[in-house]
């Protein structure tokens, strides 16, 4: 917890407000300051209360609950937990027979830009079709199936499918390598792989199925029975007879009715595995109930979603972002939305502005690294710009991900939200399985770089490293100071990981985020200012930095230590810088170039290529105390390029510092 203590201190001071329209906040579900403090005084007087109505209107029951809350074996809570409910039914057969069930649920562009809608109706169907396909492969309630497929109408109908079974789904995202894959085969115990033959991105044809036929061919996957290959492009791939089968031949002969399983409230709807401080993915166990009502409400409350929006989340199915607000949220509100194949730059980088004006976005919710990235593009080619589009039809726009700095955000308000579209600034992570901290948009005074204040019932502070709340304007560690419905449930396989990560004793049992924040002084307002422990976050990608040491040192042939650590950029936010110290001479020139480029393959081939360094620096030994314990800060100095004022008389090998700040 004490690695980055900057990102503990840094404060910012950012003066510039703009509240919401008048007229924003009269059409609005939760109206103004005074609807939002009113929500928050409900859940203050009855906490319990408070969500119990919340889950009976906004989710439906097989069987309805009778305990809200169990802690009774904290810090595993449990929500609603005798009531019963199919995830795929909330999402899907609750339309069936009002006016939703005509109304288009996806309109799907592919990376070549061809457009086609999937009503309700008919993705109820398609989701019915492969459960029922599913079944007929023997897989059953309470199996794990891995997800391996591209952003396509198929990889939702997969989730929904598992959902619909009662079966928990894994997905992983379509970057990560074969040696990620097995390893979270095994971990999950899956059953089954859902994959695609390739995956199209940027007018590319990249492998998935060759990636999975990798994997399992690792070994230690004998659990999977079955590979599911959806044939996105027309380009043939190895089949293993018996083990391997088509969507079409999977799905021929069955029927478009299937009956969801209900199933308890705390049943794993799902696993997903994201990075922490030590080397292995951590599955981050979700449930059924809370996290559905979770899913829906933030839709409803953040979005502020009405019957006619064309709602668009730019992220992949393979990140918690992508499960909540694409595969979930959406379809559990009964909104339209966009699902994109490909990448923001291709054709050119003006097409996400372009399929906002094609398809009359309202809603956009995408991440800084892919604004900045467009702003970039944008300044050096003006064909490229926001204003070449006509963006008039959005009403509100969202940020996630990671920070967005005051620059980033007042170009999306101004190009892009023309001035008159809020910004949802949203803090959340993959183990809360929605939004956290977020403003309203017909109610919070936005400023710029805050994702402002905490939805009504999530106890959010800031504390220091004993669980003591500090003052606004100084810094801290976020806590959540109660359970919320859609609160990770545990980590797969590993509960005392989970208590041990998350509810740390020092901290009165309290969440933690794992994240440094601070409040302003004037407002209370939340500014989320880094990571406190070993995570990176690159892209908007979170990365562990032991997970890629793990990786580094694995080419045994050639790598005896390494250190990672991460330094700001201005496009990623933050970038991943290796220090490496090989079992042969410190290369330099052109050698260290070559043997830079190999390890940087061999990251991509171990973890994925978002986990490639940026920076590789060789030196002969890494810094440390005497103790031998590497001196990170000192580190992460160096990778900024900053002159160490730091005190080095800990320092066993202070020489060794000038060498690592040598770029070859
Ligand atoms: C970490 C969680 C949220 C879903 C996608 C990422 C950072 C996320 C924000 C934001 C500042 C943010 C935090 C968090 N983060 N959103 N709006 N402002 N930081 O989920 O991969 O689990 O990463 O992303 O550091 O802990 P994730």
């Amino acid at each position: 917890m004490s690695s980055s203590s900057s990102a503990i201190q840094s404060v910012l001071v950012e003066n510039r407000v703009f509240p919401p329209a008048e007229s924003v906040v009269k059409a609005a579900r939760i109206s103004g300051m005074d609807g939002y403090n009113a929500l928050c005084a409900a859940a203050e007087k009855d906490f319990e209360g408070f969500w119990a109505k919340l889950a009976r209107e906004n989710v439906v029951w097989n069987k309805p609950f009778t305990r809200t809350l169990d802690e009774s074996n904290a810090p595993f809570y449990k929500w609603f937990d005798d009531g019963e409910l199919n995830a795929s039914a909330n999402c899907l057969d609750k339309h069936i027979g009002t006016p939703v069930e005509s109304k288009t649920a996806i309109i799907f562009e592919a990376d070549d830009g061809a457009v086609t809608k999937v009503s309700y109706k008919e993705l109820l169907a398609k989701v019915s079709q492969f459960a029922n396909a599913l079944k007929a492969q023997g897989i059953k309630k309470g199996d794990r199936v891995l997800v391996y497929m591209p952003m396509t109408v198929e990889g939702v109908v997969a989730m929904q499918a598992c959902a619909r079974i009662g079966a928990t789904h894994s997905v992983v995202f379509g970057g990560f390598s074969a040696k990620s894959l097995q390893e979270r085969i095994i971990d999950a115990g899956a059953v089954a792989v859902i994959t695609a033959n390739y995956q199209m991105r940027g007018g590319k044809e990249l492998p998935l199925k060759g990636i999975v036929d990798e994997a399992l061919a690792m070994g230690g996957c004998d659990t999977i029975k079955t590979v599911l290959v959806y044939q996105r492009t027309a380009t043939a791939c190895n089949m293993v007879a018996g083990r391997d089968k088509t969507f079409a031949e999977a799905l021929a002969g069955q029927s478009t009715e299937c009956a969801p399983v209900a199933v308890g409230a705390e049943h794993p709807l799902f696993i997903l595995y994201t990075s922490g401080s030590t080397g292995k993915p951590k599955g981050v166990q979700h449930s059924t109930g809370g996290y559905l009502l979770w899913a829906k409400l933030t839709m409803d409350w953040t979005f502020d979603l009405k019957s006619d929006d064309i709602f668009w989340c730019t992220a992949d199915i393979g990140w918690i972002t992508g499960h909540t607000y694409v595969a979930y949220g959406p379809l559990a509100a009964g909104a339209t939305q966009i699902i994109f194949e490909g990448v923001p730059t291709f054709p050119n980088a003006g097409r996400f502005w372009q399929m906002i004006e094609r398809h009359k976005c309202t809603i956009f919710y995408t991440a800084p690294t892919a604004i900045r990235s467009l702003i970039k593009a944008a300044e050096g080619d003006a064909s490229v710009h926001p204003d070449r589009s006509d963006l008039s039809s959005l009403r509100i726009l969202g940020s996630v991900g990671e920070p967005i700095n005051p620059e980033a955000w007042m170009w999306y308000y101004k190009n892009v939200g023309g001035e008159r579209c809020p910004i949802v600034d949203t803090f959340w992570q993959t183990e809360t399985g929605g939004h956290m901290i977020t403003p309203l948009p017909g109610a919070t005074p936005l400023v710029p770089g805050s994702c402002t204040l905490p939805l009504p019932g999530i106890m959010t502070a800031i504390v220091d490293e004993a669980g003591n709340d500090m003052p606004n304007g100084a810094g801290g560690i976020l806590v959540v100071k109660k359970p919320w419905p859609s609160m990770i449930r545990t980590i797969w396989n590993d509960p005392e990981r989970f208590k041990k990560s998350y509810f740390p004793e020092e901290l009165k049992g309290y969440y933690l985020a794992g994240d440094g924040a601070v409040r302003s002084e004037d407002r209370g307002y939340f500014r989320i200012t880094g990571r406190i422990d070993d995570v990176l976050n690159v892209s908007g990608h979170r990365m562990g930095t032991m997970e890629i040491e793990s990786a580094l040192v694995a080419k045994t042939d050639l790598v005896a230590e390494a250190a990672v650590v991460g330094r700001p950029d201005d496009l990623t936010g933050e970038a991943i810088c290796a220090f490496v110290v090989l079992k042969r001479a410190r290369p330099t020139g052109d050698e260290a170039k070559q043997i830079a480029k190999e390890l940087r393959d061999w990251v991509a081939k171990e973890i994925g290529p978002i986990a490639k360094p940026k920076d590789i620096r060789f030196g002969e030994n890494l810094p440390k105390t005497r103790s031998g314990k590497i001196m990170r800060r000192l580190l992460r100095s160096i990778a900024k390029g900053e002159t160490i004022t730091q005190d080095t008389s800990t320092l066993e090998n202070p020489a060794i510092l000038d060498q690592l700040g040598q770029a070859y």
